[in-house]
């Protein structure tokens, strides 16, 4: 069997881009890991953060043989992608925020970015917005309770209206703001709640398809051929400290050790 591709998320927000990887690479064999003991990220303190994504990534390119690692974090890549890349031998793919499509796109020039708070105060964030959007007006906002209620959804529970709603309020006060980059991949998974909630019609745009062409052009042109399979969506089970998900679909080992010193508490 081939070696698979390792998609790396705190959470099951990787799963967004699993289902754009799914659609592009129909044949490829993939493996998912996420750090649900350490989640979430966007809250941890960053040099902390760096140490443990590169244990955990390490651990888990080494147990699955992965032939490159997907970060399908925003919160991780804004942070650690050059150590990761330092570290690894093989290629590795990051997930920042699709600053630069929704400049594109958007027609009224002002745009939001949903994330975490790490995310939106990152020198990474604010360096993609003066490359790519120098000319329009971005709001960022902080939305970390939207990742665990993606949690949740993804574990069949509803999601909270009244969280739902508190969360996007501030973007509403911007009157021309018709683009919303999605810059953490839990929120893709809150699509249909983040619809409902808008008072308007709005472009939301997030980074999965980007990065499975950037994945497919990498490493695996010959998996782009066969039929396309959406089982993607199967909520993991969620219990556990780091694992490597089994079944829905992934190739990958059932079990990854890490040194003790990983599984300490901020
Ligand atoms: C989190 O763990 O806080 C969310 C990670 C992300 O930015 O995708």
């Amino acid at each position: 069997m081939t070696a698979p591709i390792l998609i790396f998320d705190s959470g099951v927000g990787g799963l967004s881009v699993v289902g754009a990887l799914r659609m592009h690479l129909p044949g490829a064999a993939l493996a998912y890991v996420c750090d649900n003991a350490a989640l979430p990220y966007g809250t941890k303190p960053d040099a902390w953060l760096v140490a443990r994504i590169v244990t955990v990534c390490r651990a888990a390119v080494m147990a699955s043989g992965a032939r490159a690692l997907v970060v399908a974090c925003n919160t991780a890549s804004t942070l650690a992608l050059h150590a990761l890349r330092e570290c690894l031998t093989v290629p590795v793919i990051g997930t920042v925020p699709a600053i630069k499509p929704a400049a594109r796109v958007s027609r009224s020039g002002v745009f939001g970015l949903l994330a975490t708070s790490a995310t939106v105060s990152r020198p990474y964030t604010q360096r993609l917005i003066g490359e790519f959007a120098p000319q329009c007006t971005v709001i960022r906002l902080a939305a970390d309770p939207l990742v665990a209620q993606a949690e949740r959804v993804l574990s069949g529970a509803p999601w909270d209206d009244v969280v739902i709603a508190a969360s996007l309020a501030p973007l509403w006060d911007a009157p021309r703001l018709d683009t919303v980059v999605l810059g953490c991949t839990h929120f893709p998974l809150l699509r249909e709640a983040l619809e409902r909630n808008a008072p308007r019609a709005i472009t939301w745009i997030d980074s999965g398809d980007a990065i499975a062409r950037r994945v497919a052009q990498l490493v695996a042109p010959e998996a782009c051929a066969s039929a396309s399979d959406a089982s993607w969506a199967s909520a993991p089970q969620q219990s556990g400290l780091v694992r490597v998900l089994s079944g829905y679909g992934f190739s990958a080992p059932h079990a990854l050790s890490l040194p003790d010193d990983c599984s300490d508490s901020v």
